[in-house]
């Protein structure tokens, strides 16, 4: 698996998590995977084994640090370290703007992960090379390309996986022989995307198997409303197309276990719930009496962009603050939410919590000691906080769009195994409405207990999906034999 992310050793979003737990997950069917990442700063790889490699990118010859740490027989992690590109304050850049040498970080992460994959072919080999997103899109591209610089790999079947379209690694042409593809890439077959070049396109056109993380944002981004464009792309390629829905694990999010919580609690035992409640308001600041422990906490815990819909928050923001309820936001991302979110907070001291910033200790603590969580997503691939609510017995209030739809059963007088709250209008109104929805059944204890025990019921754990993976990957090894056979 070649990606820009992975729990525990660098994280932006849910991304992280998935290229943390699938592997794992591969590995229990008895597969082999190997994850290849750079090594940011702040990444100690050092107890790994460090091996010195050239590697070629276009014109530029780099010496890079190969680092394996070995995790399990079945799991290896390599980070690729080239300190001018990667020991750097942020991961993709600083101050909400990129770095301006993506283009060049990333091309060097695919090709010294296929130099990797190459080299290292007798004790790990490569039956399938697993990209992920933008960052991971020249992988499939470079061997489909230029198959003679890694004769090994020629039988590998390639496998991207679109975590999010609206990324889309769009660079100037003169990227293509920079990285080291011929012109015939920059092809609107290829990755020419309107007189760009774009990572994303090409991991989608020269992969043989595409897979996203929901079946619901795999239907939309057929769509023009959430294609961003690559709609047709993607349409051309729809029998090499699927989602798959991204599992938790379940391991890293249990309620009965979870190091971050001050208390445990399980289905059937919600007791250590009401305390980890009471150490999230008061690890915020919030009032911790009576009257603060009775009335509803609605968390929020997200990257700050627009795909996730504080805009809608705001609109509503009249409407929410008359509600008697309580709100703990936990986030960072673009100064305009941000400073929406403080100026919210201070504005209602009493029952507004907002804290700017990256806090994983903090996010597992808002999902145990919430009541409710929010999640009013313009688009969302999958997302994986009302996962982590469900089993938290946090219930979530979610917009109806790509995963959220496919995992969050709205509530109901008659609703059978409802297990939160789905608006499907973008408006701060309907947003507002769903809201005062929740926040009145949640007085109704015999109505709300049973939402509460079926998210902690479900199962979400990645056994399920990562057999779906499994039977990706033997399709694309199929197209690759194929493919192979027709080219020798
Ligand atoms: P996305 O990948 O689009 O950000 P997901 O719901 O898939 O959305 O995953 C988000 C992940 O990132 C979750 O594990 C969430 O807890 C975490 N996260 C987002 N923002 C923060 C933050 N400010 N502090 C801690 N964790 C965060
Ligand atoms: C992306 C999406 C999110 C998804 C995550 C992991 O960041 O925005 O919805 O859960 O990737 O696949």
């Amino acid at each position: 698996m070649v990606a820009s992310e992975a729990t525990p050793w660098a994280k932006t979003g849910g991304l992280a998590d998935v290229v943390a737990a699938l592997p794992t997950a591969l590995g229990s069917l008895g597969h082999r995977v190997t994850t290849i990442l750079p090594k940011y700063r702040g990444v100690r790889a050092d107890v790994g084994v460090r091996l010195e490699r050239g590697v070629r990118v276009g014109p530029t010859e780099y010496t890079v640090g190969c680092e394996t740490v070995d995790l399990s027989p079945r799991r290896r992690a390599v980070f690729i370290d080239y300190p001018p590109y990667f020991d750097r304050d942020g991961i993709y850049g600083v101050g909400g703007r990129d770095y301006a040498d993506s283009a060049q970080r990333y091309a060097l992460l695919a090709t010294a992960a296929l130099d990797v994959a190459a080299a290292d072919l007798a004790s790990w080999p490569a039956d399938v090379i697993h990209a992920h997103d933008w960052q991971g899109g020249l992988a499939p591209a470079l061997l489909a390309l230029t198959p003679g610089r890694w004769p090994a790999l020629l039988q590998s079947a390639r496998v991207f996986t679109i975590h999010n379209l609206a990324y889309q690694g769009l660079f100037p042409r003169d990227v293509v022989p920079a990285v080291g593809l011929p012109w015939r890439a920059f092809d609107i077959a290829g990755g020419e995307f309107w007189g760009q070049f774009s990572y994303l396109k090409a991991g989608i056109n020269y992969a043989d198997r595409i897979t996203t993380v929901s079946p619901r944002y795999a239907e939309e981004i057929l769509t023009p409303a959430f294609g961003v464009g690559m709609e047709g792309v993607l349409q051309a390629r729809r029998h090499r197309f699927q989602g798959i829905l991204n599992g938790i694990d379940t391991a890293v999010w249990d309620p009965q276990t979870d190091p971050h919580l001050p208390a445990h609690f399980g289905p059937g035992d919600l007791a250590g719930k009401r305390v980890c409640k009471r150490a999230l308001l008061e690890r915020v600041g919030l009032p911790v009496g009576d009257d603060a422990l009775e009335r509803p906490l609605i968390g929020l815990v997200s990257r700050l962009v627009a795909q996730k819909g504080l805009d809608l928050v705001e609109g509503a923001a009249t409407a929410l603050m008359a509600l008697d309820a309580a709100w703990v936001f936990v986030g960072s991302g673009e100064p305009r939410f941000e400073g929406f979110l403080k100026r919210l907070a201070a504005a209602h001291p009493s029952r507004v919590a907002a804290v700017i910033g990256f806090d994983e200790s903090l996010a597992h603590l808002v999902e145990a000691g919430s009541d409710m969580f929010l999640m009013p997503s313009h688009f969302e691939p999958c997302g994986l906080n009302q996962m982590y609510s469900l089993r938290y017995g946090t219930v979530p209030i979610v917009r109806a769009v790509g995963g959220l739809d496919d995992t969050i059963q709205p509530y109901t007088a008659r609703a059978v195994k409802a297990n939160g709250f789905k608006f499907h209008d973008a408006t701060p109104d309907a947003l507002a409405r769903t809201v005062r929805q929740a926040v009145r059944l949640y007085r109704d204890k015999e109505r709300w207990h049973p939402l509460i025990e079926q998210g902690m019921a479900e199962d979400h754990s990645w056994a399920r999906s990562a057999r779906e993976y499994v039977k990706v990957y033997r399709r694309a090894r199929l197209d690759a034999a194929a493919r192979s056979g027709l080219t020798s």
